[in-house]
């Protein structure tokens, strides 16, 4: 079997267009929606990113401002700042770019941000409500991977899902998402023993540890749906995920490419969740 490729670019474009939609019938209604986007020190990615953020707003119809401040910027300078934008009625979402400088304790931060404003889904009242199944926001690349899977019509009730990796943005909000969604979840970790006797079990693998063949073609079920979230840098410096895309392929029946699949869809998810948080505050 050769696995068919869930396209996250072209999925993203579907979900752009559809914010735009949104965007138009908010701003018709004199409301124009808005991200505020904070950064603080050089670090060179973090830049790339953040400038990312502001073009994805813009070509979709938001307008999105992108506050730079100095490395040594105070905790308490930050806090204020993001105090302010909380108040501020033109501002729906607000996004602190991680990481942040050591000098800052980054969770007191992200609890600073108010969470009706809270479009990365990084605030404990937005992790509270993933968990209780309230309303809140999703975290942007957990959120993606499921619009993945409801892309290729996939129905999740009574499978198996396992997840490899367990941060608070990515591995522990996708296994809430997919329990959601009646799956049956297992969350391994890079430390797992005999991780393959676990991931061949597997009816949808999601692979987000951050290195590279976690996943190789003798631990996936021969049908099985893997979703790559991995971002790293093979030996000839070319992106690659945390799945050995070339042998998972061939036993796959639906997987991801990277680049192409979950990165395109975290970038589309900001904006969805921007929109939303424009249309609770306006209605
Ligand atoms: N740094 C890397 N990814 C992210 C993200 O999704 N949100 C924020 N705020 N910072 C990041």
């Amino acid at each position: 079997m050769t696995a068919q490729l869930i396209d996250g670019n072209a999925l993203a474009r579907t979900i752009r267009a559809e914010v735009a939609g949104r965007t138009q019938a908010l701003t018709a209604r004199g409301v124009q929606p808005h991200l505020s986007i904070i950064l603080v020190g050089d670090d060179p990615a973090s830049q790339v990113y953040t400038r990312h953020k502001v073009n994805d707003s813009t070509e979709t119809g938001l307008s999105a401002t992108l506050e730079r401040y100095p490395a040594d910027m105070s905790e308490a300078d930050l806090l204020a700042r993001i105090r302010t934008l909380n108040d501020d009625p033109k501002v729906h979402g607000i996004l602190v770019q991680l990481p942040l400088p050591k000098h800052m304790d980054s969770q007191k931060v992200i609890e600073t941000i108010s969470p009706a404003k809270d479009v990365d889904g990084f605030h404990i009242a937005s992790a509270g409500a993933l968990m209780i199944g309230a309303k809140g926001f999703w975290p942007c690349t957990p959120y993606g991977c499921m619009k993945m899977l409801e892309s290729i019509g996939y129905q999740l009730r009574g499978k198996h899902a396992v997840v490899i990796g367990r941060s608070n943005i990515v591995g522990k909000p996708m296994a809430m998402m997919l329990l959601a969604q009646s799956a049956t979840v297992t969350i391994c970790h890079s430390a797992t023993a005999d991780l393959g006797a676990i991931t061949r079990q597997a009816d949808v693998i999601v692979a987000a540890v951050g290195k590279r063949n976690v996943l190789t073609a003798d631990m996936v079920k021969p049908g099985a749906v893997v979703i790559d979230v991995g971002m790293n840098r093979n030996d000839e410096g070319k992106l690659c995920g945390d799945v050995d895309f070339e042998g998972v392929r061939q036993v796959a029946s639906w997987i991801t490419p990277v680049p192409g699949g979950v990165g395109p869809m975290t970038r589309a998810m900001l904006l969805v969740n921007t929109i939303e948080a424009a249309e609770r505050q306006s209605s």
